[in-house]
């Protein structure tokens, strides 16, 4: 199946990226949020990373404009009419997506596909709430979407293998790279990293240690671009959070997170967002 115009729900930080990386390969592409101010901050997110390329030579102001004009700001679901393949970016959590999904289904024709960009949750509850289950996919990207190469594509108990073809295809026509995984509770890259996150948090509160420590202890050892910490900072703590509730929830005590993190969310300390985390965020 061709994708000829797309569509993004959820401006925030991955969708904007989202918007963008659809809109770099040159195919329209609405992103939609629940009011103006949302969507702006979107675009301005997407007109920031265009015009680091342009400052680095990468690409024109002419072709900058021609990217931005391919995105369709909307607040309503008009636009949806003709859309082949929407990603689903709104927060993680499971009733949330379900509302949108069941909207999405009413307003999307018939053949279009729906994707969520979730973390960690399940595809086959999500596809549940509409009636299309075989055109319900999961196509998860990684921060910053517009730089990170991967995509998870999990199909849910009922997604067609034309669905699934459908979504690997076209994150390959995005420039990245699709790793198909099945449906479980992480998926593939999320369970590796809270793992790690998850012990990294004993260690922290066991040894002393601090963030900054630790972060360049591993930058050294391991060769990370980004320590853990600053890394999770960057993700948005709430987000690393509820991966982390999801999978303790489905894989237990292996997966418990220390009550540092929640502590941190509790106190709207979520990283770079809010300017505390682990780190302190000047802007
Ligand atoms: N932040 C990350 O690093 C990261 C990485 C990979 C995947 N994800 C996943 O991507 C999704 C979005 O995460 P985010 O960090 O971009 O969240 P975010 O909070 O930055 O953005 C969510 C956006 O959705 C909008 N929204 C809420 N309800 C809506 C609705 N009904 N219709 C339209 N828009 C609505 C909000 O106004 C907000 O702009 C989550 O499922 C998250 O797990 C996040």
């Amino acid at each position: 199946m061709y994708i000829f115009k797309a569509a993004v729900v959820g401006a925030g930080a991955m969708g904007a990226e989202i918007a963008e990386v659809i809109s770099a390969s040159e195919l329209p592409v609405v992103l939609k949020d629940l009011d103006d101010a949302m969507v702006a901050k979107g675009l301005k997110r997407i007109e920031g990373i265009y015009a680091e390329r342009v400052k680095r030579g990468k690409m024109t102001p002419q072709e900058m404009r021609n990217k931005m004009d391919l995105v369709i700001p909307a607040t309503t679901f008009d636009d949806f009419g003709d859309v082949d393949f929407v990603v689903e970016a709104v927060p993680e959590r499971i009733e949330i997506k379900k509302a949108v999904f069941a909207e999405l289904d009413q307003v999307c024709p018939g053949q279009t596909i729906l994707a969520s960009n979730t973390s960690a949750l399940s595809i086959s509850e999500m596809a549940s709430a509409t009636k299309r289950p075989d055109k319900i996919v999961g196509f998860h990207f990684f921060n910053p979407a517009s730089v990170m190469k991967l995509v998870e594509v999990i199909p849910g108990s009922q997604t067609s293998e034309e669905t699934a073809a459908t979504a690997m295809e076209f994150a390959q026509s995005l420039r990245k790279i699709p790793v198909r995984v099945k449906e479980c509770p992480g998926f593939l890259v999320n369970r590796i990293l809270m793992a790690g996150m998850a012990e990294l948090l004993r260690v922290q509160e066991e040894s002393g240690a601090s963030p900054e420590e630790i972060d360049a202890v591993l930058r050294q050892a391991a060769g990370l671009p980004v320590g853990p910490f600053l890394l999770a900072d960057m993700l948005g703590l709430d987000v690393v959070y509820h991966v982390a509730k999801t999978l303790e929830a489905a894989y237990g005590d292996r997966f418990h997170v220390p009550e540092s993190l929640a502590r941190l969310v509790e106190a709207n300390h979520l990283g770079v967002k809010t300017g505390q985390g682990f780190y302190t965020h000047t802007a």
